[in-house]
């Protein structure tokens, strides 16, 4: 039997570098006795010193990436029924954020090969009624931003970057999620920095940090003369303990970030002469982080599926396809399990007079065939030199059995 490779995962010890330093800072925690942010020394520490790193005026950590979509939504305050543009292949918390503010999610079609949302796509999904763009940089490759922003601008419209995969990639030498005019990071459990679950947002403008802070805080206002609840707003606070384990990770973020992106251009330059797989496409103006590595394979169905078994026979997990649908395919989207039986947002008053929201499969060629044709693979900063060479080794070997030589 073929040897298996044992590599590091990002759901334990051996893909986590979490030790002495997140130890020191929580046991600094407790020994205060004071948990909640509202008045820590943690939460406001990794905030601030995210905001420095990020090199945006406000940082605001808060309970999951799913809460930070959500809080972005909430900043640009939608009207029920306003649409907000994103993608159908995302995490579905970057979705129901949209629903739970009462804003509709309208779908752009992506790239097939970047699975990215982009300008051309992004276009005509844009009506009367759209209230903010988000665009996800998917596995930590940058979207083409300068095309979706101009494309924003012309509109009036605000740009949401889901950066949640995308720690410290860049765009033309910018922090994604420092381009548009909010960004969302996640730190659940196999992102580039943990806290098991947890997440930031991030911008330059005032008045969305000062509506973000409020969102996640009840909206109490906190520090005012007269403070009242303002609007309607959940807790998605950030515990002490959360931040105690982000705070020593965020200085080990540039160099996780250096790990992944080195070892990833390995395997990219080792299945380079490939046939039948493709390694992810890069762009000269951008920096990938690798959150996950996607090849695209030239066929697709059964033999994607064969290909993927045969990879993970030998120790390299793998996902064909990423997600097994679209969004709109996934039953809380496509019956419009929403509030009760109102399908609200979808249905309501607001509606009236307005065409009814349809996601017709046929608009989404570039979704359904880069779903078709990808596995991904998780990557990991304690990946070795020798371990990507394995991994080539095995990539080229499940090609060669599974494929042949030619398509
Ligand atoms: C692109 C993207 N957006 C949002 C989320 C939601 O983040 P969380 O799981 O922390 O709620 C995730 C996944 O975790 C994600 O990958």
């Amino acid at each position: 039997m073929a040897q298996m490779i044992q590599l590091p995962s990002d759901g334990d010890s051996s893909g986590r570098d979490l030790g002495e330093e997140e130890l020191a800072l929580l046991k600094e925690a407790i020994a205060s006795g004071h948990l909640t942010s509202t008045r820590g020394t943690m939460v406001p520490r990794l905030e601030e010193e995210f905001a420095k790193v990020f090199g945006v005026d406000r940082a605001i950590a808060l309970a999951s990436g799913s809460a930070a979509v959500h809080t972005a939504v909430a900043a640009v305050d939608p009207e029920p029924g306003d649409e907000v543009i994103t993608t159908p292949i995302t995490d579905m918390g970057a979705i129901t954020a949209i629903l739970l503010q009462g804003a509709i999610p309208i779908f752009a079609d992506v790239d097939p090969v970047s699975l990215n949302v982009t300008a051309e796509t992004i276009r005509p999904r844009i009506t009367k009624n759209t209230k903010a763009i988000i665009v996800t940089h998917l596995f930590g490759n940058p979207c083409d931003m300068d095309p979706i922003l101009a494309l924003a601008k012309e509109h009036g419209i605000p740009v949401i970057e889901d950066a949640a995969q995308a720690f410290m990639a860049t765009y033309k030498g910018k922090l994604c999620g420092t381009i548009g005019d909010i960004g969302c990071f996640s730190f659940q459990q196999s992102k580039h920095m943990t806290s098991g679950e947890g997440g930031i947002v991030v911008s330059n403008n005032p008045d969305y940090a000062r509506r973000m802070f409020l969102f996640v805080n009840k909206a109490w206002g906190y520090g005012d003369s007269n403070p009242d609840h303002y609007f309607l707003a959940p807790n998605y606070r950030m515990t002490e303990l959360q931040g105690a384990v982000l705070v020593p990770q965020l200085a080990k973020l540039p160099g996780v970030v250096e790990r992944r992106n080195r070892t990833a251009t390995r395997l990219s330059n080792a299945i380079a002469s490939l046939s039948q797989i493709e390694a992810p496409v890069v762009t000269a103006e951008s920096k990938h982080v690798y959150w996950r590595y996607p090849i695209r394979i030239a066929a697709q169905g059964d033999d994607l599926t064969r290909l993927a078994g045969a990879i993970r026979e030998r120790g390299v997990q793998c996902a064909p396809r990423y997600i097994s649908k679209p969004a709109f395919e996934c039953q809380v989207i496509r019956d419009r399990v929403s509030f009760g039986k109102s399908k609200w947002p979808w249905e309501g008053p607001h509606m009236a007079g307005r065409d009814p929201i349809v996601y017709d499969p046929k608009t989404f060629p570039g979704a359904y065939d880069g779903l078709a044709h990808v596995i991904v693979i998780p990557w990991n900063e304690f990946f070795t030199d020798d371990l990507v060479d394995s991994i080539a080794e095995v990539i080229a070997e499940a090609e060669r059995n599974v494929l042949g030589t030619g398509v």
